[in-house]
């Protein structure tokens, strides 16, 4: 049976001295819903998911599995570990070298009392469900590790918990392998309806795994929303930075044009329409993001398009292979360009005319904008 997992205003001090690791986190996890916790190294992920394990003591809030608190500082109430029926796999293979692939599946079931001939049919099942059922006599040593972080997983799940925490399981595989097993993952951890909290720094991972994806820098949860309203609609520019916004165009917020807001650009030459999130004064200092995907690049007699149009050159073009990156000069600044495609269109030096749809673009209040997220810049 899924279960719903709701988290209110966690937070965790590791000391006085310094900022909180985790910062009044709130967020409810529907019954089997995969929701993902990315943000840069430090910004408090596996503080949170220690802290829903039980094996962080939280410095206040409330951890609520279905109806049950597991944690709540208002009434004291703590469950043990080992009492919440959650299942947890690492970025290190946490796999026992010295046993066999079912001896190390077996382990979490033994210390639970469960009879011989049940447990060997859950191992089974539970071999088959991560893909290792031809390896259950092997020792876990002479397995390469992607076969490690299935023998974790399945050491996780044997025990049929209610959530799975996931910690950068991926992180420690190479390239394909990890696209590999993320797809894996996903389909397993849906096959069994778990409810899941799964922790990266990896934008794409999130965006493969995830149901929900929720954004953390220095301790708080900036937004949490579906990946395709993250990458369509994000609340700040840092959110907008770590989902692959690389470019910003200074201006200032001069009018309102019904859903949009009219933005000077260039010292006034020029105006453009972008989305504005936030909350933003008239007069004041914006940057407006844009991410270099949803910009078009044309010829000077292309036909007009619904985007806003602005000349501008092409400075560089780098080949990919599959696609092309073009820098391009725009109104006294430099824009990433990508266009998919293996056969480049624009030379450097080219004119071309450089297409912003206004609902793709955002303005964002320049004093919001902090040094931290400057680092992301
Ligand atoms: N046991 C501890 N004692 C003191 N500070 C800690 C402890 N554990 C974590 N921290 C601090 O809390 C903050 C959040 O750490 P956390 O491990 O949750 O980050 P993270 O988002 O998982 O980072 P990473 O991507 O590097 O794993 C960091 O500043 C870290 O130094
Ligand atoms: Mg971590």
């Amino acid at each position: 049976m899924s279960v719903a997992l709701t988290v209110s205003n966690l937070a965790k001090s590791f000391s006085p001295d310094i900022l909180p690791a985790v910062d009044d986190v709130s967020f409810v996890a529907a019954p089997g819903e995969i929701i993902v916790l990315l943000g840069p190294s430090g910004c408090g992920k596996t503080t949170t998911l220690r802290m829903v394990a039980g094996l962080e003591q939280p410095t206040k809030g409330l951890i609520r599995i279905n109806d049950q608190a597991v944690y709540d500082s208002a009434t004291g109430a703590v469950v043990a570990p080992q009492n919440r029926q959650i299942g947890m796999v690492f970025q290190s293979y946490a796999v026992w070298p010295h046993m066999t692939v079912f001896e190390n599946v077996a382990y979490p079931l033994k210390r639970r009392g469960i009879s011989k001939s049940e447990a060997r049919e859950r191992i089974a099942d539970t071999l088959k469900l991560v893909g290792l059922e031809d390896y259950a006599e092997r020792s876990v040593v002479a397995l390469s590790g992607g076969q490690m972080q299935r023998v974790a997983l399945a050491r996780a799940l044997v025990y049929q918990p209610r959530i799975v925490l996931l910690d950068e399981p991926l992180s420690n595989l190479d390239a394909k392998l990890r696209i590999r097993l993320r797809d894996d993952l996903r389909t397993i951890i849906k096959q069994l309806g778990l409810t899941a909290l799964y922790v990266t720094h990896d934008q794409e991972e999130a965006v493969v795994i995830g149901d929900r994806i929720g954004v953390m820098r220095d301790g708080k949860l900036l937004q949490m929303s579906a990946a395709v309203d993250l990458y369509n609609n994000p609340a700040d520019l840092f959110v907008a930075n770590f989902t692959g916004v690389t470019n910003t165009l200074s201006g200032r917020l001069v009018g309102r044009d019904g859903a949009h807001g009219c933005i000077e650009l260039g010292g006034g030459a020029v105006r453009i329409l972008a989305k504005v999130p936030g909350a933003v004064q008239s007069g004041e200092s914006v940057l407006v993001a844009l991410r270099p995907e949803n910009i078009a690049l044309s010829n000077s007699s292309s036909q007009a398009s619904a985007s806003q149009q602005f000349a501008g050159r092409v400075v560089r073009r780098r080949f990919h292979g599959g696609q092309s990156v073009y820098t391009v000069a725009l109104l006294g600044t430099e824009l990433d360009v990508v266009e998919l495609g293996t056969a480049p269109r624009f030379a450097s030096d080219a004119d071309v005319l450089v297409s912003i749809p206004p609902d793709l673009c955002w303005a964002f209040a320049s004093r919001a904008v902090d040094k931290v997220a400057h680092e992301h810049l």
